[in-house]
């Protein structure tokens, strides 16, 4: 088997270093930051030049960075797409310039229905990520104080429109919770940061408190940002309105420690070995899965305290 270590070698021993075009999303929550770093790392380790580009969660900004590395003749080019559609016409310039394309985090939906404009996705499972989320809410009806509620009034703090990780995460739920007391009564994005989660949290409860029984977020940081709105608010995050959501970031892990936050699902953000491991396979003229997926864990709040020292993001 080559290793990593044969690959870098070849390409010292020739003089080149692999040079790896990132467009990445942006840095717009604690998962991203950690996926940056972890993919950053894992490249310096390796020995590959990286050239990265933050896209500050545009889509224009990700196609000028992918015909950026074009230009530049990059041997591969990792793309985190922030939106699902759109990408047909810049990844078939990247194919007709043989760039091996590597999908990195969320999904990309192409016109024809095809595959076949990258080499492989090393990303996460989103549905499997929403989906046991809903379950755990549902076996944890008691758990929860909705044992004898007919109706569990949803709020759900949806992602970045259009992006995989939000078409996924909300089928999943809907899918679950489908026949079920857990009715979904408002759903606004808050674009996967903070801030946004927080105005938006804010205007529910102009509108709707004392409705709002459970909060569904697509990631940790609106949940966190939902958290610091219904403080303001007076309310008990956690207790008079119930939170889950998805990532396990640590400062999620924290907030379920303080009994503000009730259910995590994992999203893994550390791929930078396996985008790496791919890399040399590929370099070895090894055939690599159409897609791999990290694997993930739900973390229920009462876990948080033994489970938070061993995190890594
Ligand atoms: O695509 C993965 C999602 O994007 C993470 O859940 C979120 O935190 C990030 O911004």
């Amino acid at each position: 088997e080559a290793t990593k270590a044969e690959v870098k070698d070849q390409k010292n021993g020739s003089g080149k270093k692999v040079v790896v075009g990132f467009s990445q999303i942006g840095a717009e929550s604690e998962w991203r930051t950690a996926n940056t770093k972890s993919i950053k790392d894992a490249c310096e380790e390796a020995g590959f030049e990286l050239k990265f580009s933050d896209a500050l969660q545009k889509q224009e900004n990700q196609i000028k960075a992918i015909r950026s590395f074009i230009a530049q003749k990059v041997d591969y080019i990792a793309l985190a797409p922030v939106v699902e559609t759109g990408w047909d016409t810049v990844l078939k310039e990247v194919a007709d310039a043989k760039i091996p394309l590597i999908l990195v985090d969320r999904s990309v939906k192409t016109a024809d229905g095809k595959d076949d404009l990258w080499i492989t996705r090393v990303g996460e499972n989103f549905y499997e990520e929403g989906k046991n989320l809903a379950e755990w809410v549902k076996n944890n009806e008691e758990k929860l104080g909705f044992k004898g509620k007919d109706t569990v009034n949803v709020y759900q703090l949806e992602g970045t429109v259009g992006s995989g990780a939000a078409i996924d995460r909300g089928q999943a739920w809907v899918d679950t919770m489908e026949g079920t007391k857990f009715k979904t009564i408002k759903s606004q994005t808050g674009d996967f940061t903070r801030a946004k989660g927080q105005e938006v949290m804010e205007s529910w409860l102009k509108s709707d408190k004392g409705k709002i029984d459970l909060i569904y977020a697509h990631n940790d940081d609106m949940a966190l940002g939902a958290i610091s709105a219904i403080e303001a608010a007076g309310l008990n995050p956690g207790v008079d309105i119930k939170i889950v959501s998805i990532d396990g970031v640590k400062g999620a892990f924290e907030a379920m420690i303080a009994g503000k936050l009730n259910c995590v699902a994992e999203c893994s953000p550390l791929t930078g070995p396996v985008l790496v491991q791919t890399i040399s396979d590929l370099e070895a003229g090894k055939e690599v899965p159409k897609l791999t997926y990290a694997k993930e864990e739900v973390f229920p709040a009462e876990k948080a305290a033994e489970i938070l020292p061993s995190r890594q993001y």
